[in-house]
């Protein structure tokens, strides 16, 4: 027999699911598509190869009249670009290569007219070794003496001392490098140009404060925190258990309890919140956002959100569940489990998003094939929470993995060598937006662009997709446009794998005595290349025996505006639709 108290913590639990939310209005934030644009990749106003500020200006009509009202750039700060931009050597001015800094308040004011948001990144983990304060640190000039994780390694008899412990980089090799000028050994976990900065040390965070306020004041809608649980290590500096023997100089030889998710990084990213806030109130300003970059467990992903004790952190931590838990072998059962899980798990009144890839990570056209763009961007859209979009994941663009190792950039493929870069180099998804199919997809008019333009552009581009009758680019457009309806913005979540191979949830607001009068949307997903019969009720008990299509995706055989039968609807092949009252 199941008793009150069983029962009673299990509805508790199951709260979030089930339980309507109600129709307060929401704040800019919690609904919105986040656009990241990969400025080198995106749009090149100049001419030089490389994409720049000025090219995000000039496309601004096009975030616009897709639906997009927010975008957060990766960095186009002054740069030697040893990690294109991620290494930073001055965080309060725009890098020549990508313009002025002029040009970025004249990017926030052309986007400020056209109601769309500007989300910088924010890159406190590390410098490049180029930057002010990491020069005379390395001569020991104060205040800059320890900003950095300097050791002396350990003695070598006469020799140069040997690196101080086990700890390897992410890009391959050791995490230690030598500075002759110093004669000490600096951490960097990422580039040998990324020295890791010393949070320890109140100096340095106190650094980042100002350069938050610094750009909130020219207009920043945001910020995405880059790699943010890489923040603190271990004070004593003492080596990792070894996690795999088989290669020592790979990130994968240690379990990482010292270097990631120290519990000290999450003081500080309340501190920045707080700051943002404060600043917000003080200043009259719609809500600053923070959004953390931490590829973590979900138990201590979720601690992003806030404290033990209710204290804010960011607004949201990135959701890479759809990333790193879900992948094109994963069936309707672990789709259904791994969303659960994160909405089960959050802290509530919080809000989510989704996220289906970024510059990091294979493009999710490769990743789950083709055949399922459409169906994951359907999920992506119509879950509850933000949605955040990697350009050119709109037109269905691809990895370009058969790139050369003479035309591979990213020091993560390039430490590799030419026997073993193409798997790990992050150039594949970095490619060259494919606008039209003219000369170099319509991005650049240069003689050679950074990186070579994905050989698919002619029969991928957007032009091509904005001519067509259906495409994948028309179909991220309706969506947008469908998510930004009351059913999907306030609306409660219930899911259902109807078998292996359908995916679907319903977004409802019950707000009627008559249960069967409120509003509901069905998304069904069909993640197979076989058609499915389903029966709509076995989801959502209170659907009418008819519903209207919606949304239906490019192989769809349903019209949008039909009117179809929710009892023994035949899903074909990948298709994905949406059916409501
Ligand atoms: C995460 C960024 O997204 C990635 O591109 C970069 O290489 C590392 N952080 C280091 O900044």
């Amino acid at each position: 027999m199941v008793n009150c108290k069983v029962v009673l913590p299990l509805l508790a639990a199951l709260g979030y699911l089930l339980v309507g939310v109600t129709a307060q209005q929401k704040d800019w934030w919690e609904t919105t598509v986040f656009y990241q644009i990969y400025p080198r990749s995106f749009y090149d106003s100049n001419g030089d190869g490389v994409g720049d500020v000025r090219g995000v200006t000039a496309k601004l009509q096009y975030l616009k009249d897709s639906g997009l009202d927010a975008t957060w750039l990766s960095p186009i700060f002054s740069s030697p670009q040893e990690d294109y931009g991620y290494d930073v050597s001055d965080f309060l001015s725009v890098d020549p290569l990508f313009g002025t800094n002029a040009d970025l308040e004249e990017l926030f004011a052309e986007a400020k007219k056209l109601g769309i948001k500007i989300i910088l990144d924010f890159v406190p983990n590390h410098t490049s070794n180029q930057h002010e304060w990491f020069i005379k640190s390395e001569q020991r000039i104060e205040p800059y003496t320890d900003y950095y994780i300097w050791h002396s390694g350990r003695p070598n008899g006469n020799d140069r001392p040997l690196v101080p412990n086990n700890w390897q980089s992410l890009f391959y090799g050791s995490a230690w490098q030598w500075s002759d000028i110093r004669q000490q050994y600096y951490l960097h976990q990422f580039a040998v140009g990324q020295p890791d900065l010393n949070y320890r040390n109140e100096a340095v965070i106190k650094e980042f404060d100002d350069i938050l306020r610094f750009w909130m004041a020219k207009g920043a809608s945001g910020f995405r925190v880059d790699a943010v649980n890489h923040m603190f290590e271990v004070e004593d500096l003492r080596d990792e258990p070894i996690n795999n023997p088989d290669d020592p100089f790979s990130y994968g030889y240690t379990h990482h309890i010292y270097t990631k998710d120290l519990p000290e990084t999450y003081e500080v990213v309340g501190r920045w919140r707080k700051l943002i806030d404060d600043y917000v109130a003080a200043n009259g300003l719609e809500t600053v956002i923070m959004m953390t970059e931490a590829y973590a467990n979900l138990t201590m992903t979720m601690k992003f959100y806030q404290s033990d004790d209710g204290r804010p952190r960011a607004h949201f931590p990135f959701n890479f569940a759809m990333i790193e838990d879900l992948h094109d072998w994963s069936n309707a059962y672990d789709f259904k489990y791994i969303i659960d899980r994160w909405l089960g798990n959050m802290p509530s009144g919080k809000i989510t998003n989704w996220v289906l890839g970024n510059h990091d990570k294979p493009r999710f056209a490769s990743r789950y094939g083709r055949d399922r763009i459409d169906g994951m961007a359907l999920m992506l859209m119509t879950l509850p929470g933000a949605a955040v979009v990697y350009n050119g994941e709109e037109i269905g663009m691809e990895d370009f993995r058969d790139m050369s190792f003479e035309d591979t950039r990213d020091p993560q493929g390039c430490n590799l060598g030419p026997n073993n870069y193409k798997w790990a180099s992050r150039d594949p998804q970095r490619t060259p937006f494919q606008w039209d199919n003219g000369y170099n997809a319509g991005f650049s008019s240069a003689a050679k662009t950074w990186l070579p333009i994905h050989p698919q552009y002619a029969g991928n581009n957007l032009r091509q997709q904005q001519e067509a009758a259906t495409s994948t680019y028309k179909y991220y457009v309706a969506a947008i446009k469908l998510r930004k309806e009351r059913v999907f913005t306030h609306g409660a979540f219930e899911s259902r794998a109807f078998n292996d191979e359908v995916f679907g949830f319903v977004r409802y607001i019950h707000e009627n005595d008559n249960r069967y009068l409120d509003p509901y949307n069905v998304v069904l997903i069909n993640l197979s290349g076989y058609s499915q019969k389903i029966y709509v009720h076995h989801l959502y008990e209170f659907a009418s025996e008819v519903a209207t299509v919606k949304l239906a995706s490019k192989q769809s055989s349903y019209n949008v505006g039909a009117v179809v039968s929710t009892a023994g609807l035949t899903l074909g092949p990948y298709e994905a639709v949406v059916l409501g009252n």
